[in-house]
């Protein structure tokens, strides 16, 4: 019997949670969490991921902002925009949304960003702290995916893991969490010769490469555990994972659809880092 994770359901619950502690905090202290999302230019696929942040940062009862920016604003000009944001405190997390037009350094705007307030987990002291086994802000996507082992009770100790794609928003940050719980993990991409054979001697198997429909029966060992990370449109323009699902689902025991798995569990982990973070500021 193949259990379908239903990544909805339980960011359904856990946004619920979210909203719960939000009205505590702002009753005990004073406290709102705050939220702001910077866009450049209109990449219509970001459109769609930023209207679900503000959606549900005001649904979790936060402070939420979505500064939209012109696709031709100068690099110095959207590092003042950060800047200001980091200075007020009224904003516990900023995020701005990749990918980001061509004539700016993506790395120079992440390194920005004020690392206590980086809920994305992207800059590079947030991610050598993960690396580093002594995480404080963890990227929501993977975060996620290991909210979903927690209430799966698919426990992770000893065994054999493997991360296809590593990128720095998925893949690197997925294989750390994966060790950080003991698995044993292979960090493995386009390029990897076997990819199959490797893929199938997975106990636990995470796609996040985007491309639709990658992974086939032949990547997959009986009784697997297979998360889909993937958002693809199929040859009929239906919304599809990296996963082929119909051949994939008989074979695993534990299997992320298509949509309504992954992608609901990224944007609350943002908000569970965003009220994290608010929280943090009043312990300093
Ligand atoms: N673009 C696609 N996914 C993400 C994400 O998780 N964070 C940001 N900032 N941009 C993205």
């Amino acid at each position: 019997m193949t259990t379908i994770i239903d990544g909805k359901a339980l960011a359904t619950k856990l946004q619920g949670e979210i909203a719960e502690k939000t009205v505590r905090l702002k009753e005990e202290t004073g406290v709102v969490p705050g939220l702001v999302v910077i866009v450049v230019g209109d990449n219509p696929a970001s459109k769609i991921y930023v209207r679900n942040k503000e959606r549900s940062a005001i649904a979790a009862g936060f402070r939420s902002e979505v500064r939209q920016l012109p696709e031709n604003i100068s690099q110095d000009e959207l590092l003042e925009v950060i800047e200001h944001y980091n200075q007020d405190s009224l904003w516990h997390g900023i995020l701005v949304q990749l990918p980001l037009p061509k004539h700016i350094d993506a790395d120079a705007v992440l390194l920005a960003i004020d690392p206590t307030k980086d809920v994305d987990g992207f800059h590079p002291l947030n991610m050598g702290r993960l690396w580093a086994g002594n995480p404080i802000m963890v990227p929501s996507t993977p975060a996620g995916i290991m909210e979903m082992f927690k209430e799966y009770g698919i426990d992770l100790e000893g065994k054999r893991a493997v991360v296809i794609g590593r990128s720095n928003i998925v893949g690197k940050p997925m294989a750390q969490l994966l060790l950080a719980k003991n698995a044993t993990v292979t960090l493995t991409h386009s390029r990897t010769h076997h990819l199959p054979k490797i893929a199938k001697r997975a106990d636990i198997l995470v796609v996040a490469i985007g491309r639709a429909k990658f992974v086939t029966a032949d990547f997959v060992k009986e009784g697997a555990v297979v998360i889909d990370v993937g958002m693809n449109r199929d040859e009929n323009g239906k919304l599809c994972g990296d996963v082929d699902f119909d051949s994939v689902a008989p074979l695993a025991s534990h299997i992320t659809p298509v949509p309504g798995g992954v992608g609901p569990m990224t944007v609350t982990m943002l908000m569970e880092q965003t009220y994290e973070a608010a929280v943090r500021t009043l312990k300093k």
